[in-house]
């Protein structure tokens, strides 16, 4: 349970106990993590070879199961560096609609991207490989573009945080490869999706060329991401990110030695995440006038559907009251998202809460 009162809040009264659970950014560094950030300010380099960045990137790249990786302030820089790091302007990239790369990034597919965008279908947020395969094919007005690039998420975000396993991302590489593209792995939440499927988080990015894993969600850091994958493309992702000024992240070692406590630290706690999304899910699914579809609820977040005249905005607004914070995800769905802040008792706390928002005690 957190305690504050940040404008953020709205609705909520000063100085009451806030269940926050609106995303997993909003989780604070665990108390190893400060006094590594507090060992670090003493022998951070604002002039690059930072010890703690250089261990974050070594440790990170091996845990993915990849040759380099990059260290960035953002999962969406991570993205951005991955679009740039693997096509060429005028490129198109095939990318499921909903995945957070579109729907929260779209804007720098066209700009620094230079891209087109092929958008799919998908199913929990993922298209048939023979859906990829066709729009790779597919030739426009008398010519067809050259895909180099095939993105996914795993979770997937808008899909209410559902997962890809390997032999799904296996089955979109091979056709990506054939037709000569590469693919990145939007991994903000890998570590969630492996602590799902119970499998390793290299087996899972195997196949991939590029994945981005965020640091500032579930594992708690203050901020920053990582791109790994050959050493080839992280090469051309740094000179992508020196064009965009990003380079120059003096001190970043402070933040990097929290990252590093919570890559080496953290990920087994996710389970707990997920299992409080599970449990959470549950309860809400059998409060009337509001629906969750279970079966998608395999990681830490919990999508919900007001199957009312209520909108989502109302509900969220009326949970806020109670000092519960959700996310509005469209008119008629709301989002709770599971994080190391949350315990059992929030859990309870916030399915009751819900249980008096919902439409039916309007
Ligand atoms: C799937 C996914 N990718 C990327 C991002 C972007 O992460 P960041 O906020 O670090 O830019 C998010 C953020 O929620 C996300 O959910």
């Amino acid at each position: 349970m957190t305690a504050h009162g940040c404008a953020n809040c709205a609705g909520v009264a000063p100085d009451h106990d806030v269940i926050d659970l609106r995303s997993d950014v909003v989780t604070t560094p665990t108390e190893a993590m400060w006094e590594a950030m507090r060992r670090a300010a003493t022998r951070a380099q604002p002039f690059g070879d930072d010890p703690s960045i250089g261990e974050l990137v070594e440790v990170g790249a091996s845990l993915l199961g990849k040759e380099a990786a990059l260290y960035v302030p953002t999962c969406s820089m991570a993205n951005l560096l991955a679009l740039m790091a693997t096509t060429e302007p005028g490129d198109q990239v095939v990318l499921e609609s909903t995945m957070h790369i579109v729907w929260s990034e779209g804007w720098s597919l066209a700009h620094p991207g230079g891209l087109f965008p092929r958008l799919l279908n998908g199913i929990r947020g993922v298209p048939t490989p023979q859906d990829v395969a066709d729009a790779i094919a597919a030739p426009r007005f008398g010519r067809t573009p050259r895909t180099s690039l095939v993105c996914l998420e795993n979770s997937h975000n808008n899909a209410g945080g559902t997962v890809l396993t390997q032999t799904q991302t296996m089955a979109i590489v091979e056709v990506a490869r054939r037709h000569g593209a590469a693919v990145h792995l939007d991994g903000a939440r890998i570590l969630n999706a492996a602590a799902a499927l119970r499998v390793s988080v290299s087996r899972l990015a195997e196949a991939v060329d590029t994945v981005s894993v965020s640091l500032n969600k579930g594992l708690s850091a203050p901020e920053g991401a990582l791109l790994c994958g050959p050493r080839r493309i992280i090469d051309r992702a740094r000179r992508a990110a020196e064009r965009l000024g990003a380079t120059s992240l003096h001190k970043a070692g402070i933040a990097a030695a929290a990252a590093l406590v919570g890559l080496t630290t953290m990920a087994d706690r996710l389970a707990d995440d997920n299992n409080r999304a599970a449990s959470l899910a549950k309860r809400i699914s059998e409060i009337p006038g509001l629906a969750v579809d279970l079966t998608a609820v395999q990681t830490n977040i919990v999508l919900i559907e007001l199957t009312g005249v209520m909108t989502a905005a109302a509900f969220v607004a009326r949970l806020a009251e109670q000092g519960v914070l959700a996310l509005m995800r469209s008119p008629r769905h709301a989002r709770f998202v599971t994080h190391r802040l949350i315990d059992d008792a929030d859990v309870a706390r916030a399915a009751e809460a819900a249980a008096r928002a919902a439409p039916q005690t309007t």
